[in-house]
């Protein structure tokens, strides 16, 4: 994109330091890979192989792998360091019981064997989960070389569609239910025990990485699974046909789970290693309808800029002049139209407390946002590093407590305000409080599930440090400096007596204006919606990040020229309550969202239990309520700014 271009310049001194210093940014660097004979510091043989939580687009609950009874690892083996934002995301990697060594060929290895008994309750309850899992279609996301191995099936025109993560079993029960092998014409739970991966490496020569390894070692490039169930006999037989079926137990019975696995390695110099994530991101991202949204998007913010231009330009410059005429002229002509509300304009609003404090959590969410999509516009959030962009975006939004505390402090002073104390602690408690407050009562839920999304303890508490220990503080910095300056100064004089409004016509009244100001806003992002809802409830990746921050931006573009324009019409027909109008206006864009989200809920996602609904409807409040903030706050300064504009150019005595 041209956007990142442009930021990919600016910020390239950056990157220089950055790599000047050595320091590569976490699980983007490769890893080479040699055989077991020639392994040395500058290559490892052992590939290893990690597992993530499990989750489903039937049910919002994500579960560790070892919540099912599959094969666990060796004790001694350790989990990857998780950043925040992976914690807060959910994600749980741990070792897996999986041996890999690189350029080995390896089939029908065994990694466990599980035997369940007909008598004995311990038992039983681990196959219900089992089959409870599979019922519900529950994906195992694993990872190799920081790369999601992925599933893989052929479409029509010779084209192969890949998917990260691969089902645990297979519900026959359920005819809409795909299973991926050799399972035809059956009834029932099916569990894919045994996994085919084929590894993918690209063999460098010495010329390439300078490497000593040549022949013998390589980079990994895709790893890709074909998961299978088998039933295997006394011995293991992986060629074997017949699936294994999890199948209620009578009491005399027994059945046996044997986990097993085969490794198959092809080497292919076509495919580069700084292309690997290529193919698993064609797969999902849909380059044609992302440009049709930029389109549709910028056909909105064309026919918003033309009429924003044509009342700029043309009717309000008319306007100034004529009241400047005559202002000067000798007649004492009446004033009309937006002139006439100059006394009442400024004049401060009720509830002013809580707008100020609206507006500068406001403006934490927007730089926080803004900051986080350009990083990612430049490649520092991609997929490869996990949970960065949550990370990052929980860092920034408590580092920028100070610019929070600032505006919020000057604006609630240039409303009069007095109680400067309850406005600190507003600012610093009541955005951060409710988003904490909704994610505690989620993750009571999920608790009480057993679901590995629930964050621990510690992490919680880590986040209550970051709030009370950085976030507020800053917060109260940047309002110490806010309520030190001068009071903001208004362009006109504010009347003592507020004038009447008159009575408004349908389309001027404060409700329709607000109900039709989210439209155009909600119209430009709606598409890119769609994918991001994927991305979080359907575990599609998100990697289009261009155009993300490109539709960012033309949202901005949207929210300020709405509000503007209706700013204009209301004070037109002299009403002049602004204040929270304007906030509301492009604010309403978040009811928008939510109802989308209520759509995408009952359209895409097949879930049914009640708790998965909370769960849903829960972390989306959160959304809606940030973007509520977000959105608001463009409004109100677009418009804030505009007025200031208008009212200073004309004469008023
Ligand atoms: C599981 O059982 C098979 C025989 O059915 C045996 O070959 C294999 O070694 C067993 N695996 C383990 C880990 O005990
Ligand atoms: C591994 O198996 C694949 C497929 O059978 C074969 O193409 C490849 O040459 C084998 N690799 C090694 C190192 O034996
Ligand atoms: C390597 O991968 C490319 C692209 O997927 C494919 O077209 C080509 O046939 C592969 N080469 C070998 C030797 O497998």
């Amino acid at each position: 994109m041209v956007f990142c271009k442009v930021f990919k310049t600016l910020l390239l001194v950056l990157s220089v330091v950055i790599v000047v210093h050595g320091f590569y940014l976490p699980g983007l660097a490769p890893v080479n890979y040699c055989k077991k004979e020639d392994e040395s510091s500058n290559c490892k043989s052992e590939v290893l192989l990690y597992v993530n939580r499990l989750n489903t687009g039937e049910s919002v609950i994500p579960y560790e792998y070892e919540h099912f009874d599959f094969c666990s690892p060796d004790k001694n083996l350790k989990a990857p360091v998780e950043n925040l934002g992976q914690v807060v995301f959910g994600e749980r990697i741990k070792p897996s019981p999986y041996k890999i060594e690189f350029m080995k060929n390896m089939s029908c290895q065994s990694v466990c064997n599980k035997t369940y008994k007909g008598d004995n309750d311990a038992s039983l309850t681990k196959l219900s989960i089992l089959r409870k899992g599979i019922s519900l279609n529950y994906q195992h996301h694993w990872i190799v070389d920081n790369m999601p191995v992925t599933s893989c099936f052929d479409v029509e025109d010779g084209h192969q569609l890949c998917t990260t993560g691969f089902p645990m079993g297979c519900n026959l029960n359920d005819p809409k239910n795909m299973c991926i092998g050799n399972i035809v014409n059956k009834k029932g739970y099916y569990i894919n025990n045994h996994v085919d991966l084929l590894i993918t490496y690209h063999s460098g020569g010495q010329e390439e990485w300078g490497s000593r390894f040549g022949n013998n070692g390589g980079r990994i490039i895709s790893v890709k699974v074909i998961p299978r169930s088998i039933k295997h006999g006394k011995n293991l037989d992986c060629s074997s046909q017949e699936p294994l079926e999890i199948k209620s137990l009578s009491n005399t019975e027994t059945l046996d789970i044997k986990y097993t696995y085969s490794v198959f390695f092809f080497k292919n110099n076509t495919i580069k290693w700084s292309s690997r994530w290529d193919y698993i991101l064609e797969s999902m991202q849909h380059t044609n309808i992302q440009w049709f949204s930029i389109l549709n998007s910028l056909v909105i913010v064309l026919f918003l800029s033309g009429m924003v231009a044509m009342i700029l330009l043309r009717t309000l410059h008319k306007d100034i002049a004529r009241y400047n005429q005559i202002d000067s002229g000798e007649d004492a002509q009446e004033e009309f139209g937006w002139k006439l509300v100059h006394g009442d304009v400024f004049r401060p609003p009720r509830k002013g407390m809580l707008l100020s404090v609206l507006l500068g959590s406001g403006v934490q969410v927007f730089f926080m946002t803004l900051v986080t999509l350009a990083f990612a516009c430049l490649g520092f959030l991609s997929p490869a590093n996990r949970g960065a962009l949550m990370t990052c975006a929980i860092v920034l939004y408590v580092l920028l407590g100070t610019p929070a505390g600032y505006v919020s402090a000057r604006i609630y002073k240039s409303f009069g305000g007095e109680k400067w104390k309850s406005n600190v602690l507003l600012t610093s408690m009541l955005s951060p409080g409710i988003v904490f407050s909704l994610f505690f009562i989620m993750n009571l839920v999920l608790w009480s599930k057993g679901s590995s999304a629930a964050v621990s303890f510690t992490t919680l508490l880590a986040l209550l440090a970051l709030w009370f220990g950085v976030s507020v503080p800053l917060t109260f910095v940047g309002a110490y400096f806010g309520f030190r300056k001068r009071a903001l100064e208004h362009p006109v004089r504010t009347n003592q007596i507020p004038r009447l409004i008159p009575v408004q016509s349908v389309y001027t009244q404060p409700i329709p204006g607000i109900i039709m100001g989210g439209i155009l806003p909600f119209g430009c992002i709606f598409i890119q919606l769609f994918f991001i809802l994927n991305s979080i409830w359907a575990s599609a990746m998100y990697y289009m990040f261009g155009f993300l921050f490109l539709v960012f931006i033309i949202l901005v573009i949207t929210c300020a020229e709405t509000t503007i324009l209706l700013c204009y019409f209301h004070l037109c027909a002299e009403d002049y309550h602004w204040w929270w109008r304007s906030y509301l206006t492009s604010g309403f864009t978040a009811v928008y969202l939510y109802l989308y989200c209520c759509h995408y809920f009952y359209s895409k996602l097949q879930i049914e239990d009640f708790v998965s609904e909370f769960l849903y409807f829960g972390y989306t409040l959160i959304m809606v309520f940030l973007f509520n903030l977000l959105t608001g706050t463009i409004g109100f300064f677009s418009c804030f700014w505009f007025i200031r504009k208008i009212y200073s150019v004309v004469k008023v005595d």
